[in-house]
């Protein structure tokens, strides 16, 4: 996977490599109470949004996945992608989030239809999951209307600042997405 970095584009938004210079973006978005409510990691400090860029970035160097900025209006307005791939069984994890500002416009479920052609085409995953904190409503609505289908609850499966939480596992398979 690594080499070209690749760029996708819709008509409202442009997903791209992300840099040095998404710092103070992603440390807004990240740092953001609201934005983390419901995701396991709370709001991240400065330094810690320093390492979460890093390791985002470094999925893509290590041929461990991809995290695309997501651009709007020449702003970054979030980032998503694939992480925890597993090869051999051709899946990964879907991860995203959207700066606060940006909620309530269906921005994400738009973004992410690139971003799924491009794991099921390129990356050639059959599957790709992904995993919600129970209360997530809004994330669980995305991924329903890009028609994932809820599997199941997993019990005390992340550690959160407020101690273990039950998640919701989601997956799309690559015929479901073809046939959509
Ligand atoms: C998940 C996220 C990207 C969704 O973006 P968004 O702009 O909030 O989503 P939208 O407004 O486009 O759509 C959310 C849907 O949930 C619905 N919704 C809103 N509030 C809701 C609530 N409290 N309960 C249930 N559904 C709700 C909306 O009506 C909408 O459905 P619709 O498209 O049928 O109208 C954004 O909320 C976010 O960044 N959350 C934090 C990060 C996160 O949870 N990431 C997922 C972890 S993998």
């Amino acid at each position: 996977m690594a080499g070209f970095f690749p760029v996708l584009k819709t008509d409202d938004f442009v997903l791209r490599e992300l840099t040095d210079d998404d710092l103070e973006a992603i440390s807004s978005i990240w740092g953001s109470l609201k934005v983390t409510e419901k995701m396991s990691s709370g709001p991240l400090s400065h330094e810690d949004s320093v390492q979460m860029l890093y390791v985002l970035r470094s999925l893509w160097d290590n041929d461990a996945g991809i995290r695309w900025g997501v651009e709007h209006g020449g702003c970054l307005i979030g980032t998503c992608g694939f992480h925890n791939i597993n090869k051999g069984a051709r899946r990964g994890e879907l991860g995203y989030e959207l700066d606060y500002a940006a909620w309530g416009r269906g921005f994400m479920r738009k973004a992410l239809r690139p971003v799924l052609d491009y794991g099921f085409n390129i990356m050639r995953f059959e599957r790709i999951e992904a995993f919600l904190n129970v209360d997530n409503d809004r994330s669980a609505a995305v991924l329903k209307k890009l028609g994932f289908l809820r599997e199941g609850t997993l019990r005390e499966y992340a550690l959160t600042p407020k101690g273990l939480i039950d998640q919701n596992c989601f997956s799309l398979l690559k015929r479901d997405w073809k046939n959509q």
